[in-house]
């Protein structure tokens, strides 16, 4: 999944002859998944129409203020605009253009939503190869980096003058390229490698019975799926699950018992950064494992179980410079019992979910936790979706990392 995914992007585009290439643009924002707005500075539309824009961008374009032949117009807000953007990217940025933003001169829609914006702003310029070369050129393009804004260099090659050199617009690919790799540099949790366990364990009894759980291994994958969002790889050791993995960020280890999670767990933790135990891992499984199906010849039935290891406390004890997080299930003395698991299994943060709590536990798309902390500090949350408490999990670890 492209780091643009859901970014609510606004394109900018000013008079040169590379507008033509925005269709292009367009069309592989959307492909990522992003969100496109359109602005044209009127010189823009001699070569590319809004109409194709508008088409590609599934919305509609923006040129002026207001719009001079409907006697009903409203007024183009571009503060709106702009606060609604994730990134503004300006491609092509003509040497006029790139003045403009420079000085502020604030004359058409585009350069009045670039000075409202407070998002990211990129700008691809595109001209001559003099014109680039130029001092006034250059001047702007210093200026605007120490605005903080990036940008897209042009590339060389054959120019609409006939002539050969600098000055080309980046090629659409290339912009797409350019700025999932500056997206993904900035992440919050890039460089991290994080382990989660997620979904319940089966335990054999025979060839074709098992001891499981109700786990769905919703909340594992979520908090993989957020993880890799903010730019940590990720390995997911999951137990059966229908739920599978698209980002290619994610590597998921399928088991289906505690041991084979004990076993792939210790396999990768020497390696990790964080380890988060989401799983519902079987506290028990039966001491033999018959090898032919057991027959229904006695009245009655014992199975003999023994206890499987436990996973999240083997990591805490071999822990070196893992942030360590495990989740506790409790009915009752919950904030008591997460506590004596925090010291028992030598965890940095505990994710406490009381079956108390309407909304909290297995098979439910929300979940209601409390966090608290290896100093006992001691956090409840609202009841959330839980794609929204494993952000609130991939924060703590974000603020870990910050501190
Ligand atoms: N866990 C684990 N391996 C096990 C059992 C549990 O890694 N064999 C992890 C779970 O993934 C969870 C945490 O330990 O992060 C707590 O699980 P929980 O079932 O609440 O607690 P237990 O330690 O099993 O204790 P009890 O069932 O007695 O409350």
């Amino acid at each position: 999944m492209s780091v643009l995914s859901g970014k609510k992007i606004i394109l900018g585009i000013s008079g040169g002859i590379a507008a033509y290439k925005t269709a292009a643009l367009v069309r592989l924002f959307i492909k990522a998944g992003a969100h496109v707005q359109v602005i044209m500075t009127p010189a823009s539309k001699d070569f590319v129409t809004p109409l194709t824009l508008s088409t590609l961008s599934k919305n509609p374009v923006h040129s002026t203020f207001y719009n001079e032949d409907d006697e009903n117009a409203q007024w183009n807000n571009h503060v709106e605009l702009a606060l609604w953007a994730d990134m503004m990217i300006i491609a092509p940025a003509t040497a006029n253009t790139l003045s403009k933003m420079v000085n502020g001169n604030c004359d058409n829609l585009l350069i009045a939503t670039y000075l409202s914006a407070k998002c990211a702003v990129y700008f691809a310029p595109a001209m001559d190869l003099d014109m680039y070369k130029h001092p006034s050129t250059i001047a702007s393009f210093s200026a605007l980096k120490q605005f903080g804004n990036v940008i897209i260099p042009a590339e060389s090659g054959e120019l609409a003058s006939g002539l050969s050199g600098e000055g080309r617009m980046a090629e659409p690919e290339n912009i797409i390229a350019f700025l999932e790799a500056d997206l993904s540099s900035k992440l919050p949790l890039k460089g991290k490698k994080i382990l989660i366990t997620a979904g319940p364990t089966y335990e054999a009894i025979d060839p074709v019975r098992f001891i499981g759980n109700h786990s769905s291994g919703k909340m594992g994958f979520d908090i993989a799926n957020c993880a890799a969002k903010f730019g940590a790889e990720v390995i997911l050791i999951s137990g059966p699950s229908h739920y599978g993995v698209t980002n290619d960020a994610i590597k998921l280890v399928k088991v289906v018992s505690a041991q084979e999670m004990y076993d792939a767990c210790h396999h990768y933790y020497n390696d990790v950064d964080v380890a988060i135990a989401a799983a519902a891992v079987a506290d028990y499984r039966p001491k033999t494992v018959a090898v032919q199906k057991i027959k229904k010849s006695d009245e009655s039935f014992i199975l003999e179980l023994e206890k499987t290891n436990d996973i999240l406390a083997s990591l805490g004890k071999i822990k070196k410079n893992q942030f360590l997080i495990g989740f506790a299930l409790e009915t009752e003395n919950e904030i008591e019992n997460a506590k004596l698991k925090i010291q028992k299994k030598n965890l940095d943060l505990i994710v406490l979910n009381s079956l108390q709590d309407e909304g909290a536990g297995f098979a439910k798309p929300t979940n209601k936790i409390t966090f608290i902390d290896k100093n006992f500090n001691i956090e409840p949350m609202e009841l959330k979706a839980k794609e929204e408490v494993a952000t609130d999990i991939l924060n703590k670890i974000i603020n870990h990392y910050d501190a």
